[in-house]
């Protein structure tokens, strides 16, 4: 039996980093969203041992550093199966994206071999595979809106919100996470020590190093939850001036899409940003030009996503994200309007 699997990808609102921890991962604040674009992945289970990738795109590896082959394998061990397993990954989404893609197609071919295998995991085993496997592998777990801390894979469910109309924008450049990490520890070093020399000769501090400095990164971590945190209450205190509460997530339903009113909206207007753009931007500068030329066209929020290369901009409605998307191709860049996924619609397409 093959078992079809949509593997869908995500967006990050917002992202803060923190410090270096000793186990070499940043300290992460991140709201993850799953959004509709996708790669299928195709599982099958039959005589024999170990695991085969098979892939359109060259560029995934076949081998055990594909992230698919790692979660299976240890998928394997936990569930004492036996077995050949096939995995067949149809690429869509961009490599080195910043959309979580590998991370996704390793969730997808998880829950695709447990339905293979009719046997599943216990959550907390499932959760504890994919983490090891890597930061990103867990949210798929539980998609939707998801508050994602530590180093991005302890993840909690955010309130289900109504979905919204968003372009994504996958250039074709591939943006290294862990280079980008180094990145951003170098700028907050050198910005350090600028702000000491010039402390040394009694002047001001230029006023973007002293951002990066001034706000040592505990401190940028505490405000992200602070500002979450507003937003999550101001969400129930809107609950209770309406008294309309969805059964399951116990925050308020807002009838239809994009609507100026959307809770997504009033998240991502709080000021919330993605620390990657201040070392991406200046390293391509034509990802800070795309952000741009969303805004340009009516985005209510733009942003690098992850470390990037893919940048995504959210809509109040589905023409304007069209047209977005088309200005974008017209300058020859790949862009695609889409919607972001609410955690339902989410379980109820990955096995469309
Ligand atoms: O967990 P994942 O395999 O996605 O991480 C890839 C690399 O990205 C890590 O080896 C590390 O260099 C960097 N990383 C980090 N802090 C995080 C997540 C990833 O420094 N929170």
């Amino acid at each position: 039996m093959v078992v079809n699997v949509q593997s869908f990808a995500k967006i990050n609102l917002g992202l803060g980093i923190g410090v270096l921890r000793a186990d070499g991962f940043h300290e992460l604040r991140t709201v993850y969203q799953t959004i509709g674009l996708h790669d299928v992945i195709r599982v099958s289970v039959g005589r024999g041992s170990g695991v085969e990738i098979r892939c359109n795109d060259p560029r995934v590896p076949k081998d055990e550093s594909n992230t698919c082959y790692r979660i299976v394998e240890r998928a394997m061990a936990a569930l004492r199966a036996r077995g050949r397993v096939v995995i067949e990954i149809e690429k869509r989404l961009p490599v080195q994206g910043g959309l979580g893609g590998a991370s996704a197609n390793a969730v997808a071919a998880l829950l695709a071999l447990e339905r293979a295998l009719k046997k599943k995991l216990p959550p907390p085993d499932r959760l504890r595979i994919a983490a090891e496997v890597g930061s990103d592998l867990p949210l798929f777990l539980v998609g939707g809106t998801v508050l994602g801390v530590g180093r991005g894979e302890e993840v909690y469910p955010m309130p289900n919100l109504p979905a919204i109309d968003c372009v994504v924008a996958t250039p074709e450049i591939g943006v290294s996470t862990p280079k980008a990490f180094a990145d951003w520890d170098l700028l907050v070093a050198n910005a350090s020590e600028l702000c000491s020399a010039r402390a040394a000769e009694g002047g001001r501090p230029h006023v973007s190093f002293a951002k990066l400095t001034l706000h040592p990164a505990s401190d940028r971590m505490n405000e992200f939850g602070r500002v979450l945190s507003a937003w999550l209450g101001s969400l129930s205190r809107s609950r209770r001036k309406s008294g309309r509460a969805s059964a399951s997530s116990g925050v308020p339903v807002s009838k239809g899409r994009g609507r100026a009113g959307n809770p997504l909206l009033d998240l991502v207007r709080t000021g919330i940003e993605n620390d990657f753009e201040r070392v991406v931007f200046p390293k391509y500068p034509e990802l800070r030009e795309i952000k741009r030329v969303l805004q340009r066209a009516g985005a209510v929020y733009a942003s690098l996503s992850g470390s990037g290369s893919a940048t995504y901009g959210l809509f109040a409605s589905r023409d304007a994200a069209e047209k977005a998307a088309a200005r974008l191709r017209k300058d020859g860049i790949p862009a695609t309007a889409t919607t972001t996924l609410t955690r339902p619609q989410y379980w109820k397409k990955i096995f469309d």
